[in-house]
């Protein structure tokens, strides 16, 4: 496997400047050594072009639009991702996207799905389940599952609303945080929600096996979207908004050496981003460390 390294200094999507710096921190601590260790070559394209916040005026540039943040600015960097990602498919590369806010999963997933049936795993404390609409924050790094599967006001959205992506194969894991209007949306939705109480009676290996039947189940390839704030707080402080409670450190290597278990034997992952490292609250780039590990393991590092 060939893997091609794209990061995206996007923050537009957060409140929390500092995680446009994710992408730099991930290399600084290592991510192309740690894979060549792993026995997988690398290639860099290096950073995405993303606007800065104090260039464009959060309000006035989609005064329709209802409550979204930089939603023209989001909707440039995530056009120009899902080319950057269908061009690296094409070339026969595999897409390793670095975040930059989760806002730019609508990019991935759009890309990864632009030839093939794909099935999504969202690794995260929260839904992303929000649209204009609903979001308390208006923010859109809060919006891109429901960006992705056109919920909402998100139904007409072209460059957001994926090709070939089904409620049925997407499949959330670890939440612990939901806005009220997400509850409800997810509830209503086909979109399968493990949340850490499930993680905790079942384990981490099964629910990830259930969410890979979820997402293999009639499609080409699995996205595989890795939120840091999935984790718990102690063991990843580097993120903007973080929750108590969530997975340890031997838990979340499990569960990508789950995936990479499968995907040994099924060729399963087409696509994987790491999102939301905030340089600015981490601690000695532990998180940005962290995330490097969680790659790796994701794309088959073993001990022995
Ligand atoms: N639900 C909150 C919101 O919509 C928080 C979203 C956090 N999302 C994330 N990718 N960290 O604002
Ligand atoms: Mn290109
Ligand atoms: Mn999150
Ligand atoms: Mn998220």
């Amino acid at each position: 496997r060939q893997v091609q390294i794209i990061g995206v200094p996007m923050d537009l999507g957060a409140d929390r400047r500092g995680v446009d710096m994710g992408s730099s921190t991930i290399r600084y601590a290592g991510l192309a050594d740690e894979l060549e260790a792993a026995g997988v070559e690398t290639t860099d394209a290096g950073d995405l072009p993303v606007p800065r916040a104090e260039e464009r005026d959060p309000e006035t540039v989609q005064p329709n639009e209802g409550s979204a943040k930089f939603l023209q600015e989001t909707a440039e960097v995530c056009t120009d991702l899902a080319d950057e990602v269908a061009e690296t498919l094409d070339a026969g590369q595999f897409p390793l996207v670095l975040g930059g806010d989760h806002s730019i999963a609508i990019g991935t997933v759009t890309g990864a799905a632009r030839d093939a049936d794909i099935g999504v795993i969202w690794f995260d404390a929260h839904g992303d389940f929000n649209t204009p609409a609903t979001s308390p924050s208006g923010n859109v790094h809060g919006m891109p599952l429901a960006a992705l599967l056109g919920i909402g006001d998100f139904a007409d959205t072209e460059w957001a609303n994926a090709p070939n992506l089904s409620e049925e194969n997407v499949a959330i894991v670890g939440l612990r945080r939901l806005d009220d209007a997400e509850r409800e949306a997810i509830r209503e939705s086909d979109v399968t929600a493990f949340t850490m109480s499930d993680i905790d009676e079942r384990g981490v290996v099964p629910v990830v096996e259930d969410a890979l039947d979820v997402a293999t189940d009639g499609t080409d390839g699995v996205h595989v979207s890795l939120d840091m704030d999935w984790l718990d707080p102690k063991e990843a402080p580097g993120v903007g908004t973080p929750v108590r409670g969530g997975v340890t450190y031997r838990e979340a290597h499990s569960a990508l050496e789950t995936v990479a278990e499968r995907d040994e034997t099924e060729d399963i992952l087409r696509t994987l981003e790491v999102v939301e490292v905030n340089a600015i609250l981490d601690h000695h780039n532990e998180t940005a460390e962290l995330a490097t590990e969680l790659a790796a393991s994701a794309l088959g590092k073993r001990i022995l």
